[in-house]
């Protein structure tokens, strides 16, 4: 420990004294400005910069919010992070709508393959994953997924009958539950069989792998940081631990690959299984491919799924939503269950805007590009703001989601319906749609948005349809602070609490914070 700290120390004051000597900034040429300078100007650079990183670490949305009131839409964090944050919902559609080869994202991508998920530099650095890459984006396109969501719902219905009989066999047919957790563990299970098929899906329950997938999450945020010398990952105990976690992760992964991918045959999974093992790679090495895979499936869809459900029922919104599910074709006459594909999914407009509310409301979401040339950022044309190159840039879409004008007079609060465009009928309404940038965007945008709304959709529509659920308490976790509602927050009803430690990580989490529900069957009305 003691030695992994000096050599922490001996790092960082060598770089403060490089980046004191070098800390000058390029002048920009013409009527151009550069951004502001987070912080005190009495102070040096670098003491600014682990300032602006330690209030990240410790309060995000105040942070960020901060930020955007104290500096404008656009601020630049000095070294350590030595990034420019764009915090204005307009100004982050320029970003992601400039071409890579001034802002890229395959390096980032290149470099988390090895520093997050395990696979040597050799993979990340090499050709195979130039294949890989746009067979990835488009296997998880709407035309590709059709069979993924078929075995989703498949889990999700069995689930929720598992739970009726539960109902039915106690006294007073209803059960307390913590909701939460039933519909975290519902999707991991879901979301697993669908992406990796049922049998995988069934090894993972046997190895108890949705803990150990845990344990890795739960360091993901310090890997992603890059702070941390991959030698010293087994001296930090957090990471040493979360390292366990993905262990545990590549050996099913890699055993389900040495023994041809059974029960998979199709899909994206699949094929880049074969491309790997193709380029030669072992099966290890193809686990540490998927094991990105499972990552992003997992992170952040079972959270947004239990703060839809919550913000729904208890919105007053939910007797429309239920019209929308209702209105869905049967299997046969007389049956609970709707028909859930992702055709059918396609026709809930109400429940689309749900999904999209919620994820404004509860993503913090860092889309990160590195400079390669000389850029302007400007809003209108004229003037602008440089950045040069060898510099990093980060859209920050939380301000934007909390912050722009667009969203009206409550930003912070919950309201179903705001991007349903009959509603709206204002020329804002695609404009929101396109502000919403929870899934990220750019060339970087999360590949797996479709299939993370049919998700969300599917569970929702199953679970309304067959159950009656009313949130009772919160629960809270010892290790997760209750949070005061901030004065702008409109929302009364029940939520667990945000998991703080995640800055810029998309979804909020929550520990083992939850909320108790007393659970029926749906009467009938
Ligand atoms: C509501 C749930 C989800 C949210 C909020 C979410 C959010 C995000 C965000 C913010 C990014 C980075 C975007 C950027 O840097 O600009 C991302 C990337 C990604 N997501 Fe998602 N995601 C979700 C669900 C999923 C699911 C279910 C999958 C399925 C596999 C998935 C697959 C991916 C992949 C593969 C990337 C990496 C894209 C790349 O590196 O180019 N995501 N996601
Ligand atoms: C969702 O975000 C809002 C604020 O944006 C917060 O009040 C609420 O507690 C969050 N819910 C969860 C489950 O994180």
């Amino acid at each position: 420990m003691v030695g992994a700290l000096e050599y922490v120390l001996a790092l960082g004051g060598l770089a403060i004294s490089v980046s004191l000597m070098t800390s000058r900034r390029r002048q920009p040429p013409g009527n151009l400005t550069l951004p502001p300078v987070y912080g005190p100007w009495y102070l040096p650079y670098p003491i600014r910069g682990v300032l602006a990183m330690a209030k990240l670490g410790m309060d995000e949305d105040n942070f960020l919010l901060s930020l955007r009131r104290d500096y404008g839409p656009v601020v630049h964090l000095p070294w350590p992070l030595n990034q420019v944050f764009v915090l204005d919902g307009s100004l982050i559609q320029k970003v992601y709508g400039t071409p890579s080869s001034t802002l890229s994202f395959t390096p980032i991508r290149r470099e988390l393959q090895t520093v997050a998920f395990g696979s040597s530099w050799k993979i990340s650095q090499g050709p195979g994953l130039t294949r890989m890459f746009p067979v990835h984006a488009k296997g998880l396109t709407n035309l590709r997924i059709d069979a993924p969501v078929e075995r989703f719902t498949r889990v999700v219905q069995a689930k929720v009958a598992h739970l009726k009989e539960q109902i039915e066999s106690s006294p007073e047919e209803a059960v307390e539950i913590p909701i939460v957790k039933w519909v975290i563990d519902t999707m991991f299970e879901a979301a697993t069989s669908g992406l990796f098929g049922e049998e995988f899906c069934d090894r993972t329950l046997k190895a108890g792998l949705q803990k150990d997938f845990n344990r890795f999450d739960a360091c993901f945020a310090l890997l992603a940081a890059e702070m941390i010398p991959m030698a010293l990952y087994s001296l930090v105990p957090p990471i040493a631990d979360g390292m366990k976690g993905r262990e545990a992760m590549f050996s099913v992964l890699a055993q389900w690959v040495e023994d041809g991918l059974p029960g998979l045959d199709e899909g994206v999974i699949h094929d880049m299984a074969q491309i790997g093992l193709a380029e030669g790679y072992t099966s290890r090495e193809v686990a540490t491919l998927l094991s990105g895979d499972l990552w992003a499936l997992q992170a952040n869809a079972p959270y947004v799924a239990s703060a839809l459900l919550l913000y729904i029922l208890q919105s007053g919104i939910l007797d429309q939503v239920r019209e929308e599910i209702d209105a869905l074709p049967r299997q046969n006459e007389g049956t609970s269950d709707p028909v859930v594909t992702l055709k059918t999914l396609a026709s809930m407009p109400l429940v689309a805007s749900c999904v999209q509310e919620t994820v404004r409301m509860n993503t913090s979401s860092f889309s990160i590009r590195v400079v390669e040339k000389d850029f302007v950022l400007s809003a209108s044309g004229e003037g602008g703001i440089f950045i040069p190159a060898g510099m990093r840039v980060v859209c920050i879409t939380r301000v934007g989601h909390l912050m722009d004008e667009l969203w009206g007079a409550n930003p912070e609060s919950w309201i179903g319906d705001r991007f349903l465009p009959e509603k709206q009928g204002d020329a804002l309404s695609s404009k929101r749609s396109r502000e919403m940038n929870g899934f990220g965007g750019g060339i970087s945008i999360c590949e797996g948005r479709h299939l993370a709304t049919a998700e969300l959709k599917s569970i929702l529509t199953i679970m309304l349809s067959n159950l009656d659920i009313t949130p009772l308490k919160h629960v809270a976790d010892p290790k997760i602070p209750i949070q005061a509602a901030s004065a702008g927050n409109l929302w009364k009803g029940l939520q667990p609490s945000r998991d703080l430690t995640r800055p810029g990580l998309g979804a909020f989490q929550f520990g083992a914070s939850d909320v108790s529900a007393r659970v029926t069957k749906r009467k009938t009305s």
